[in-house]
This record gives C-alpha cells, sequence and structure tokens, in this order.
C-alpha cells in the first residue's frame, strides 16, 4: 500500500458585496426557488366553458406541462393565482401545487401581488410565469435562473426573436443594450411595433425585492389593470440592471389565447414528444399522424404505424409492431406484439400477443404471451392465458382461460343474468366449439370439449365431449326461384 499526499483547500467564505449577483454566495443547494403560475384569466378568447389552462395539449392540461417544466429549476411547492374557473383549477390541481385566489383579476402585476401573503420570507428566487405557455422546456426555465443568479439587478427575463409578434409585448432596450421597457402592443407606437424582440412571459425576481416593487407599479389608465411588464420601469428608475434571456426557439413560446393557438402548439408538443420516442429508437412512418400522450413510455425497436392514439399510463416494451388506426389507453405491452387496427383500454399483454384486425380490449384484459386475438373479439375482465387462440367474433368477459385453449368463431361467455356478473373458468387445451354459449357460472375441465352451438349450463369434467342439440329435420319446404 502507497501513501498519497492529501490536499486540504481551506474555503473562505464572505458576505455578499453590493453588485454582485443575488445568487452569489448561496450554494444551488440552498438556496430557495419557487414558482408563481398566472392562471387566473378568464381566457375570453378561448370561448369555453372550460378555464383555459385546464385545456388539454397531448392529454395533459396545458398546467400540467408548465408545472412539469418547472419541477426541473424550483425547490419548493408551486404555487398558482386562481380566478376565474377557481374550483375547478383548484381541484385538478390536488397536492401538486398551493394555490391563491386573484378576485377581481386586475391583471398580470396585480395577480403577481396575490403571492406575496403565501411567499414573503419564504424563497429566495421566484419564477413568475404564464399558465398559457405550455411549450416552455425545463432548461429553458434553468437558463433563466441561471441568468438571474449572476445578476446584479432584482430580476431578469425572458425573450424571444420572431417576425411574427401574436399580440407579445415589445422589448424596448436602450441604447447601450440594456432592457428599458416591456411596451403591451395596443400602446405600442408604429416604431416599437417593429421590434423583433418580444417579451416571452417568464420573470426570475429576488422574491425581496419582488413585493415592494409590485406595490409601485401604477394602474394602467386605459384598461384600469395593473401589468406586471410595468416592472421593467420600476427597476430602470432605479438605476438596477434588468437582464434578458434571448431564446431561439419561438415555437417553444407560444402562448395560448385561442383554440387556433391551441392547435399549433398541440402540433408541436406532438412533435416535440415523438422526436423524443425517436430519438429513443422508436419507429414511426408519419410522426404527425401519430398521438402520443406525455408520459408515454415506449421502448426500442418498437414500431408505431399513423393514426395510432396512445393515451394515459401507458407503457410499451420492445419490438413491438402497433397500428395503423390502433387506440390504447392505460395499458401494459410487453415485447414482440403486433397490434393491428384495434382499440385497448385499461388492458395488460405480455409477450409476442397477436391481435387484430378489429380486436377490443376492456379494462382488465389480461393476455399472456402468444395470445392470438382475431377479428371482432372482445375481452373484459379476463385472463387468456399463454397460447390461446381466439380467432373470431368472441366475447369474453370475467374468465379465465388455460394455456393453449382453443376458443372458436363466436363463443360468448354470457356472464350476466340481468343482475349479476358470474364468472367462467376454463382449463388448459380446451377446445371450445364454434357459436358455444357458455352460461355462467360455469366451470369446463383441462382438455374439454363443445360441439358447435353448444349451449353450455352445466360444469364439463376434463377431457370431456359436451353437444348442444343439433338441427332436426321438421318439414319440406318450397324453394323460391327454383330452376325447372
Ligand atoms: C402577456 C404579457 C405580454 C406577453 C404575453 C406573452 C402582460 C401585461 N402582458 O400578455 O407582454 O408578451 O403575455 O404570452 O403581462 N392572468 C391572471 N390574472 C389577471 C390577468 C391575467 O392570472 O388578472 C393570467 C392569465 O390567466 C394568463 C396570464 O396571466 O395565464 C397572461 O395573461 P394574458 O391575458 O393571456 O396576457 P397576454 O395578453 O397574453
Ligand atoms: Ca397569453
Amino acid at each position: 500500500m502507497t501513501w498519497r499526499p492529501v490536499f486540504i483547500f481551506s474555503l473562505t467564505l464572505r458576505p455578499l458585496p453590493v453588485g454582485e449577483g443575488w445568487g452569489e454566495g448561496h450554494s444551488e443547494m440552498n438556496m430557495k426557488v419557487t414558482a408563481v403560475l398566472l392562471a387566473a384569466g378568464q381566457g375570453t378568447r378561448m370561448k369555453s366553458d372550460l378555464p383555459k389552462v385546464l385545456h388539454p395539449l397531448c392529454g395533459k392540461p396545458m398546467l400540467w406541462h408548465v408545472l412539469e417544466a418547472l419541477k426541473e429549476v424550483t425547490t419548493e411547492t408551486p404555487l398558482v393565482v386562481v380566478g376565474h374557473g377557481a374550483e375547478a383549477v383548484t381541484k385538478y390541481l390536488g397536492e401538486s401545487a398551493q394555490t391563491v385566489l386573484q378576485e377581481p383579476q386586475l391583471g398580470t402585476g396585480h395577480a403577481a401581488m396575490q403571492a406575496e401573503s403565501l411567499l414573503k420570507g419564504k424563497t429566495d428566487l421566484i419564477i413568475v410565469t404564464y399558465a398559457d405557455m405550455p411549450l416552455l422546456r425545463g432548461e429553458t426555465f434553468k437558463r433563466l435562473v441561471e441568468t438571474q443568479r449572476l445578476n446584479a439587478g432584482p430580476f431578469s427575463l425572458l425573450t424571444v426573436r420572431a417576425d411574427d409578434p401574436r399580440g407579445f409585448g415589445r422589448i424596448v432596450r436602450k441604447a447601450d443594450g440594456t432592457v428599458e421597457a416591456i411596451v403591451e402592443e395596443y400602446v405600442a407606437t408604429p416604431e416599437q411595433q417593429q421590434i423583433k424582440e418580444l417579451n416571452v412571459g417568464a420573470y426570475c425576481f429576488n422574491a425581496e425585492w419582488l413585493w415592494d416593487a409590485l406595490k409601485r407599479i401604477e394602474k394602467n389608465p386605459k384598461k384600469g389593470k395593473y401589468y406586471l411588464t410595468d416592472i421593467v420601469e420600476i427597476a430602470v428608475k432605479d438605476n438596477l440592471p434588468v437582464q434578458a434571456v434571448v431564446h431561439d426557439d419561438f415555437i417553444e413560446t407560444i402562448g395560448i389565447n385561442t383554440r387556433v393557438h391551441l392547435s399549433e402548439a398541440e402540433a408541436a408538443m406532438r412533435m416535440r414528444i415523438n422526436r423524443g420516442h425517436m430519438l429513443n429508437g422508436v419507429s414511426m412512418m408519419n410522426p404527425e399522424m401519430t398521438y402520443i400522450e406525455a408520459g408515454v413510455k415506449i421502448g426500442k425497436d418498437t414500431t408505431i404505424l399513423p393514426n395510432t392514439y396512445i393515451h394515459g399510463k401507458t407503457v410499451i416494451g420492445e419490438k413491438n409492431v402497433i397500428g395503423p388506426n390502433t387506440i390504447i389507453r392505460d395499458t401494459t405491452i410487453g415485447n414482440g406484439c403486433k397490434i393491428l387496427e384495434s382499440v385497448i383500454e385499461g388492458a395488460v399483454l405480455e409477450d409476442d400477443v397477436d391481435m387484430g384486425p378489429f380486436a377490443r380490449l376492456r379494462k382488465g384484459a389480461h393476455l399472456k404471451s402468444h395470445v392470438h386475438m382475431g377479428n371482432f373479439g372482445e375481452v373484459k375482465d379476463s385472463t387468456l392465458h399463454e397460447g390461446v387462440k381466439m380467432g373470431h367474433f368472441s366475447y369474453i368477459g370475467n374468465a379465465d382461460i388455460g394455456a393453449n385453449t382453443n376458443i372458436g368463431a363466436g363463443t360468448i361467455t354470457c356472464n350476466y343474468d340481468g343482475e349479476k356478473k358470474h364468472p367462467t373458468t376454463i382449463g388448459e387445451d380446451a377446445f371450445i366449439g364454434s357459436d358455444t354459449m357458455l352460461v355462467a357460472p360455469l366451470t369446463l375441465g383441462n382438455g374439454a370439449r363443445t360441439g358447435a352451438g353448444a349451449v353450455v349450463t352445466k360444469n364439463v369434467a376434463d377431457d370431456t365431449l359436451v353437444v348442444g342439440m343439433p338441427a332436426r329435420a321438421i318439414r319440406k319446404v318450397e324453394r323460391k326461384n327454383r330452376k325447372k
């Protein structure tokens, strides 16, 4: 064993000199960063009974997307300012955020003021952003926070350069390049309207500075509202530098005011999600026509064919081929499955399952490996063990079907007597003839067989064949169009 020299570095702690970044002197570990989301506005231009921030984007409310992105940079529970539709928004948020009511809604500045009662003295940095900007990424908020950590001034804001202003506030800069003001479109002079740098609507404030500055915002004489954007001029008056993080991806800054914007954001989010899957090894023939909700997981070498919708808490393994024209929700799929034109909800498929076209799995369907399910079958609350074959037109409900059993075309588990559901159990290697009615509760043993059209009302022992009533001749009949 050899001895190595040990170096000891000494750390000197020093007070924060005036003019240095607000964040310096705090380590990333102990700096508290809290998000305040403004979500009290009516969203009039959406023309909807649903609060704007609850409108879904790739299956999740706008608000969810913003909160997800913010999670990457904040250390504390977010605070959402609610107003219009407060009850629905608060209910949706549950434990994921605290809320504060803004009533009446007197503008974005007034909305931010509502946060003081809950956050004063409790955080170092505050990100204020609008809940109608669901495409902003966590890494963008990170850049904003990093900028403010090093900023000697009281806040930093996110801007974007774009040719189409979409009604955004314009960023006015001084001759020396520092930010002087944000001018809202409706008050901008024709020259200011030409400005290509826009206010995205994401700010990172030093918390202690924010509360007093908000109180200094004056009511806009024309609109009778307090605009958060006026806070720039307050800092400028006090000779405090405002930092701008200039973003280059305009798509990310799409704010949603109308349903047209919503569909644009949906398309952008869809492509973002699909790109992520493709970069992880998933093939998509046409990603524009492949609809995968945020949060769905898909393994590599799986191919998703067009017009396929994958929703909810769905987890898909490797080497599957899914679609076209398939809808999957809240389902777990193993590896090597082929699913063609089918609808699947709340189900589990193990490996090498072969389904469709036109098959339907409902809640509680569990298809073990190598199950084959052909066209027009429906399975609910049932387990099909390894290698079960169910080729055509069957309904299987509340049943347990043993391995390698063959379900003939048109087999029905008659599981419901009008009042209650009853179970059906079939053993392994059974052979159910076409059009068998299995009147539950019912048990068929291993190797049991039923003849075509059997109506089975009593249990069947292992290796036993049961047959229904065969058709009998009743009388002679006239044949129409009989050739002479
Ligand atoms: C705002 C900005 C604008 C920026 C644009 C980017 C202001 C004054 N203007 O304009 O500079 O370019 O966003 O998208 O901030 N809200 C409340 N309470 C209110 C009013 C609004 O909580 O009293 C919320 C809304 O629910 C919404 C957000 O604040 O989520 C923004 O309000 P909105 O009316 O959409 O502002 P914009 O006109 O888009
Ligand atoms: Ca907006």
